[in-house]
């Protein structure tokens, strides 16, 4: 079977935005936009430009400035957002318009205040009207985790029929499990007509720490995007981590599934995104965190020495980190305390390496991690000869 492309839809400077104290100016999500382009998504949601005037400026600059990706402006079912999304799409090269409402029984009735018909009559008008000002039209049904298939599977439909060409099953309170938001989309896929004619796309949210499982869940059951932020960053818990579904495609290639990315970019691009909004990355994130291709105890340590792949399933070079990282603490062993003095061009043998040993435990037990300052200090003191 030919590999099948996943669309990557970078949601980072809208969804990734609402974070309070992540704010970010024109200038920044311009420079954000054009990391996003090298690293090769194929969608940049950009905003939502009827939110404010400053998100307006930002959309459409940023579609002005984009020349390979679609850029894709948010709005509500209704017919101002549209219109405003529409204007601030117009420099784009190849726009998208995203709009949708929510179609779960607890959004209908409680936030909404209306029926399951006035949702359907809204989604359809919502559809039209932005078709009439682009060709590329991407739906949402707001808190489809929650919805009901039958009736999300006629709001697909009627979504379809009205002219869209994307759908977005978002799992907008990370409420699912991966096998049901799996079944989800392998529903649709088997009860919407005219499915195969638009895109599937996965939305998670990471209120249970299952966005990155449920996306993949649902491209395995035939979804063909994959909506997310660089870092996860997204409000309450985020949203899926481009970097994590990027490279559990990558890592597993029998899935027959690969996205367009340049994955040597993610650190960088991780590193720019968590400065740009203030966000630290936590260190055991995957993929990005300062420690995913580090090892501090001596069992580890002793693997990566005799074979990187003993403790690490990625090459740190494929995600763009210089080299995976030998940790010196309490934990460690002689075999890495000798291949950190050998760096610093110290090869001893065996009783002075097990000289060094000792004096390197009693001071790694009085401190957190032994850096490389402490080793040099460390063999001047005890008078070592290499
Ligand atoms: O989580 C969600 O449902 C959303 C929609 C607005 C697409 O972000
Ligand atoms: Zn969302």
């Amino acid at each position: 079977m030919p590999t099948q492309q996943i669309q990557i839809f970078d949601t980072t400077l809208r969804d990734g935005e609402q974070v309070p104290g992540c704010k970010l100016n024109r200038d920044e999500k311009l420079l954000i936009a054009r990391q996003l382009e090298e690293l090769g998504v194929d969608v940049i949601e950009a905003g939502f430009p009827v939110s404010s005037p400053g998100d307006f400026a930002a959309v459409q600059a940023i579609a002005a400035q984009t020349r390979e990706a679609t850029v894709c402006g948010l709005s509500r079912a209704v017919e101002n957002d549209i219109r405003v999304a529409a204007e601030a799409l117009r420099p784009a090269r190849y726009p998208r318009i995203h709009t949708g409402i929510g179609t779960s029984d607890v959004h209908i009735q409680h936030k909404l205040c209306t029926t399951r018909e006035d949702v359907l009559a809204r989604a359809i008008a919502a559809v039209k009207l932005a078709k009439s000002f682009v060709e590329d039209v991407e739906f949402y049904a707001e808190d489809a985790g929650r919805t009901d298939n039958e009736f999300l599977a006629r709001v697909c439909e009627a979504a379809i029929q009205a002219g869209a060409t994307v759908l977005n099953i978002p799992d907008t309170t990370g409420y699912c499990l991966p096998q049901e938001y799996g079944a989800k989309i392998k529903f649709l896929h088997e009860n919407v007509r005219g499915i195969h004619t638009v895109r599937l796309s996965t939305h998670c949210h990471n209120d249970l720490g299952l966005a990155t499982a449920n996306s993949i869940a649902g491209v395995m059951n035939g979804a063909r995007q994959i909506e997310c932020t660089i870092n996860g960053v997204g409000e309450r818990a985020g949203n899926t981590a481009l970097e994590e579904v990027v490279m559990i495609l990558r890592q597993h290639p029998y899935l027959d599934l690969d996205t367009r990315i340049n994955t040597r970019l993610l650190a960088e691009t991780s590193a720019i995104v968590s400065h740009l909004m203030t966000m630290p990355v936590q260190p055991n994130k995957a993929i990005v965190g300062a420690n995913a291709f580090s090892h501090s105890s001596g069992i580890h340590q002793d693997g990566i020495i005799k074979h990187r792949e003993t403790y690490e399933i990625i090459d740190p070079k494929e995600v763009g980190v210089a080299d995976s990282s030998i940790v010196l603490t309490a934990r460690s062993g002689r075999a890495a305390l000798a291949y950190r003095l050998q760096k610093l061009g110290y090869d001893f043998e065996k009783p002075e390496l097990n000289k060094a040993y000792a004096s390197f435990l009693q001071l790694a037990d009085r401190q957190r991690e032994v850096v490389d300052k402490d080793l040099h200090q460390l063999v001047e003191q005890e008078k070592l000869v290499a």
